[in-house]
């Protein structure tokens, strides 16, 4: 499939990834406070591999997580995008919404700019009828992206991650919904 190369908000171009996006994006996976809700940092090698990972799923579905880039400076800022939850969920099959962005562009809106632009991609775009997100329940600031792009949680559908061990402390997660009407709704509010 084509992948969809290009999404446009006020301040942030989401884009295909770069070769050259390696060294940023790996000293963005390798800083303990990004990489704080999940296992562990990442190494540069691993980076490179997820990089090829979302290349992948670009390849495969036409959607994935863009790489994004400040329209003011060029820079490259992180990602955000959809994908397809690729564990057995109980909430499965699903297209799920993320992010990762460097340090020092949390605080400015940049995450959930890039998700609203994402979300009407998943919804005008792509016609998908609904979009999940979830996180360990300790991330505060992932879900007040999913709160700010009018996702609402599934109370019912907090679950723990089958990818990490029983007993782990970022294993039980909290899922968030929404769907296309309620889309719609938020555009009108
Ligand atoms: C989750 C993450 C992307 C959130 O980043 P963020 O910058 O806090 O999120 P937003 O883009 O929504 O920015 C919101 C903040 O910007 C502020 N802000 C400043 N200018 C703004 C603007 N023009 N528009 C909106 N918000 C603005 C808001 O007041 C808010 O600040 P507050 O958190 O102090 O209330 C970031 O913490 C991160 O990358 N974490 C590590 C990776 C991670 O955990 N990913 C999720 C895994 S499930």
């Amino acid at each position: 499939m084509t992948p969809i190369p290009v999404l446009e908000s006020a301040r942030l171009v989401l884009r295909q990834w770069h070769d050259d996006d390696l060294t940023e994006f790996a000293a963005l996976c390798a800083d303990p406070q990004v990489m704080r809700y999940f296992p562990a940092p990442m190494t540069r090698l691993e980076t490179a591999a997820l990089i090829g990972r979302i290349r992948g799923h670009f390849n495969e579905f036409g959607y994935g997580l863009w790489a994004l880039e400040r329209k003011d400076t060029g820079a490259f800022i992180g990602m955000t995008g959809l994908l397809n939850v690729d564990f057995d969920a109980p909430f499965g099959p699903a297209v799920e919404i993320g992010w990762r962005l460097a340090r020092r562009h949390w605080g400015l809106g940049f995450a959930s700019e890039a998700a609203w632009t994402c979300l009407r991609c998943a919804f005008a775009q792509l016609q998908l009828e609904e979009v999940v997100s979830f996180t360990t329940e300790g991330n505060l600031p992932s879900q007040k992206v999913m709160q700010a792009i009018g996702m609402q949680q599934d109370v019912e559908g907090s679950f723990e991650h089958p990818r990490l061990p029983a007993g782990h402390p970022l294993r039980p997660h909290v899922l968030y919904r929404i769907d296309r009407s309620h889309w719609q709704q938020t555009l009108r509010a």
